[in-house]
């Protein structure tokens, strides 16, 4: 199962002040999805986004929302994020006791289940849900912040990963420090999704928004070129 390569710019590295026109300007630019981290101050060290933002950003793109949640409990605020308008929900399996149940939980709400795991966790958390999942994303850097270095052997993990999914229909994204540089390595190894946050905004604004498109075809092109030559 091959997909076509995705970016997902993450809305972490956008201007908070004014992110309706930031959603805008990144569909614009040639976004697939966009990529919204959910972060509690409890599972990880930052505070982000809630469901009352989501649903507020939604009437501005008819992209996928790609709805990253790192917060535990998950469970209780699936709901809320499904009815605020994400089409994926990610949860990480350390954020709640039961991950088949959880996983179960977003299908019934209509959405695409993801699983996330963080650079330390192995990848045989997902082995016994993989008849159950649409997405895993691979973090190549510590949940909580933007703008961290790519931690290089994540690029053997995708690799593992995608041996171990082979024929089923699971998207593998990649979420860390992803640039025009490390985005050949994780699209060769089998990335399809390739979250970026501080490469799609840097030197752009919304009174700017030219680079946003030429970072993502930057990234984009980076990435074809190494399925191309493997
Ligand atoms: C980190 C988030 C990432 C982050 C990526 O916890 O999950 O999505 O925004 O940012 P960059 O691309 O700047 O590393
Ligand atoms: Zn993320």
């Amino acid at each position: 199962m091959t997909f076509p390569v995705r970016i997902a710019p993450s809305i972490l590295s956008a201007d908070f002040a004014r992110l309706g026109e930031e959603v805008r300007a990144i569909s614009a630019a040639g976004a697939d999805w966009i990529h919204v981290d959910v972060m509690d101050g409890h599972f990880v060290p930052n505070i982000t986004i809630g469901p009352a933002v989501v649903k507020a950003l939604r009437p501005h793109s008819d992209l996928p929302f790609d709805v990253h949640l790192m917060i535990s409990p998950v469970d209780l605020y699936l709901e809320a994020f499904a009815e605020a308008g994400a089409d994926i929900l990610t949860v990480h399996p350390e954020s709640g006791p039961h991950l088949h149940r959880t996983i179960q939980r977003i299908k019934a709400l209509g959405k695409k289940a993801g699983v996330s795991l963080n650079p330390a966790s192995p990848v045989e958390l997902v082995a016994e849900v993989l008849g159950d999942i649409d997405l895993i994303l691979v973090m190549s850097v510590n949940p909580g912040f933007g703008g961290q270095s790519f931690i290089n052997p994540m690029v053997e993990k995708v690799r593992r990963l995608r041996a171990m999914i082979g024929d089923r229909p699971i998207h593998i994204e990649i979420d860390g420090g992803v640039t025009a540089a490390t985005a050949p390595l994780v699209a060769q190894a089998g990335a399809d999704v390739l979250v970026a946050g501080s490469a799609v905004f840097k030197g752009g604004s919304v009174s700017n928004t030219a680079p946003y498109g030429e970072n993502i075809r930057a990234i984009r092109a980076a990435a074809e070129g190494a399925r191309r030559a493997a």
